[in-house]
């Protein structure tokens, strides 16, 4: 399995998602603002991806500073502090970025062990949660081979193994299970027709890119058997933050009386939270949305509302999959 994210030693290597699917180029980061600047700019993007990479921020920041053992300095805990702000949705930044800082106490190498560790971890979390979903979908759907629909990308680009709903959706594939998937574009940043349909390119599964908007019409069709989704933020009550749309086509879905699975490690719950609207979401840059591709799409003076989230409640979710567990409505 291509991993999406690594350490060569001196610094971390990540795929530039920006760039896909056009160019296929890795990115050099050896310091903390750099790191930073690729989570922000989306260059390493989907919440589990960056838990890691902000672990690993945490590793170069502690080398970097030279930490010594037994001593937590005041440097590494202000990196790691605007390493974990960096994007606030996803509880995984957070979480990663925790977890590597309650290392430091050991030293420069402990963190980097943990943030290593983490890596390595990620791939067994995701492979457990994949096949347990699959086996979930098998079990509550009756067409075979499936349609399935999916949003945003889940896939080895937002983790650093084989995915989460992406994963499961290529184990159903492997299993022979899989007609088509419905891949949303993904507005405005297209995660999906950039990515996802480029992961699933490469696996070699039959897809088509649809607009977002075509999905609750492709489910009054008969076209999607079900919907798998991931997640960034998971709250006590089981409400899921995930990428802008979700929550439309859970709604579509229920009306339509077709199962919608999310797929999440257990790192994004955040039981801290009550509820889904405890969650502070993001929003971007106005010119993701005025633009396409560096060209203007609207009006110059056009207000814009850009939510990179939305809320699906948990009484619209069939079940949520982690590697650990399922929680079914
Ligand atoms: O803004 P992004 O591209 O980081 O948003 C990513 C998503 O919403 C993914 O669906 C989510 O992080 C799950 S990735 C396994």
């Amino acid at each position: 399995m291509k991993t999406s994210l690594s350490w060569d030693g001196e610094a971390v290597i990540a795929v530039d998602q920006r760039a896909l699917p056009r160019d296929y180029r890795l990115l050099r980061l050896a310091s903390v603002d750099e790191l930073i600047d690729a989570i922000r700019s989306l260059a390493i993007r989907g919440a589990p991806a960056i838990g890691l990479a902000g672990a690993l921020g945490v590793a170069l920041s502690a080398r970097w500073h030279g930490a010594m053992a037994n001593e937590v300095t005041a440097e590494v805990t202000a990196d790691a502090s605007r390493l974990a702000h960096a994007r606030p949705t996803a509880v995984n930044l957070e979480w990663g970025v925790r977890r590597a800082l309650g290392r430091l106490h050991d030293g420069p190498d402990a963190v980097l062990t943990e943030a290593l560790a983490m890596l390595e971890e990620d791939a067994a979390t995701n492979r457990a949660a994949s096949l347990r979903a699959a086996d979930l979908v098998l079990s509550l759907t009756k067409r075979r081979p499936l349609r399935l629909l999916t949003h945003c990308n889940t896939g080895r680009l937002a983790t650093a193994a084989c995915g989460t709903a992406l994963g499961a959706i290529l184990e159903l594939a492997e299993r022979g299970c899989v007609a088509e998937v419905l891949v949303d574009e993904t507005r405005p940043l297209l995660q999906g027709s950039r990515l996802t349909a480029w992961e699933l390119g490469e696996a070699g599964v039959p897809y088509r890119i649809c607009v977002d908007s075509a999905a609750a019409s492709a489910m009054a069709r008969g076209l999607v058997d079900c919907v798998l989704v991931g997640a960034d933020r998971i709250t006590a009550n089981g409400d899921v933050a995930n990428k802008i749309g979700t929550y439309g086509l859970a709604v579509a879905a229920a009306h339509h009386r077709i199962p919608f699975f999310v797929v999440a490690p257990e790192s994004t719950w955040d039981r801290s939270l009550p509820e889904g609207s405890a969650i502070l979401i993001e929003e971007r840059d106005s010119a993701e949305v005025t633009h396409c591709a560096g060209t203007a799409v609207s009006p110059v003076d056009a207000g814009v509302y850009n939510p990179a989230f939305d809320v699906t409640p948990a009484n619209l979710i069939t079940a949520t999959v982690s590697e650990l567990r399922t929680v079914a409505r």
